[in-house]
């Protein structure tokens, strides 16, 4: 009987409930489900301190330990990687799967599916993982985001809340609720029967465009304008503090200066830009827009992808 490996990490259980639903159209005796976590593990809720303190070693792809995880074989027919971005990369526990030889090994030559469970910022991070995967001979066959699909702002306020209080409730019973809707987490199984068709037939080539089919999986143009710089930002930020490594103190201090950073970032300066883009510079630009969107919903690789005024995609 074909195998399908499904491993992932998940902190607050949001991912395991994507891919639990996402699994319900597959034959569970075929199925064999790995959950990793780090040796040491991140607090949640988080502290601000801690939350913002994953930056630099999240972005320079920094690998972690993990505690030990078991396989029960080393040939599957169908690997599914379910990882959650954090700063704009994978999550720190993915990263360390990624490069962690064991698990790479198993990737040659074989269909890799990737879901993520995302606030709404997945294209850098999908970038990285599609580089890793093609790296370990893997062949990416469908990527899966889910996001909150609130605006921006909105949902930044609101994961902020859930990350650091724990709570996945409605802050001050004005917001909404934080994450991936319900709606979309149980619709996870929509994308499953694709994916669980491809896999008995053994087709993957059209198997990203049917899941771009069911209309479900779009990026807003302000994501993408604020992806397309942002990383390069973050790199900067993640560098100079990983250079304080050695003094606690003075990290401790640029840390928050990171954390001013992107808030006045995230809640000041990137609203005032995005209006004056969208109302003077999006609209003449709308075909290269529409290529890049198009681009980050598939599963090629572009080793230009990140780079702002490239016009080959
Ligand atoms: C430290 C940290 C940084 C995050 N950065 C991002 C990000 O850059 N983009 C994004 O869409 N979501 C980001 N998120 C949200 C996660 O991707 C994820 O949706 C959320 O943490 C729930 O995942 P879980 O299943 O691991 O609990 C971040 C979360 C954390 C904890």
């Amino acid at each position: 009987m074909k195998k399908i490996l499904v491993i992932n990490y998940s902190q607050s259980g949001q991912l395991n409930e994507i891919i639990d639903n996402f699994l319900i159209p597959f034959n569970d005796k075929q199925i064999e489900r790995v959950n990793i976590f780090p040796k040491k593990v991140f607090p949640f809720p988080w502290s601000s301190q801690e939350f913002f303190d994953v930056m630099p070693e999240s972005v320079l792809e920094k690998k972690i330990e993990l505690e030990p995880y078991h396989l029960k074989s080393e040939n599957y027919e169908l690997i599914i990687i379910g990882y959650q971005p954090w700063y704009l990369s994978p999550s720190l526990p993915t990263t360390a799967l990624l490069k962690d030889e064991k698990f790479t090994s198993l990737l040659k030559g074989k269909p890799v599916v990737t879901i993520t469970g995302a606030r709404n910022m997945w294209l850098n991070a999908q970038e990285s993982v599609k580089e890793h995967i093609q790296k370990a001979g893997g062949e990416l066959v469908a990527n899966i985001p889910f996001i909150d699909r609130n605006t921006n702002l909105i949902s930044a306020v609101t994961i902020l809340y859930w990350m650091l209080t724990g709570e996945k409730g409605k802050y001050l019973n004005i917001f909404p609720y934080p994450g991936v809707s319900e709606k979309d987490i149980k619709g996870a199984s929509k994308f499953g029967e694709i994916v669980f068709e491809a896999f008995q037939n053994d087709s993957y080539h059209k198997l990203q465009n049917k899941i771009l089919d069911l209309k479900l999986i779009n990026i807003k143009t302000d994501i993408l304008f604020i992806e397309l710089r942002a990383k390069r930002l973050f790199k900067i930020w993640a560098r100079i503090i990983i250079n304080k490594d050695s003094n606690y103190k003075k990290r401790a201090i640029w840390i928050k200066l990171f954390k001013y950073y992107l808030l006045v970032a995230l809640f000041i300066v990137a609203p005032i830009v995005l209006t004056v883009y969208n109302l003077l510079i999006a609209p003449f630009t709308f075909n290269a827009i529409n290529r890049k969107k198009e681009y980050f919903c598939g599963i090629r690789k572009n080793k230009n992808a990140g780079r702002l005024h490239n016009k080959n995609f």
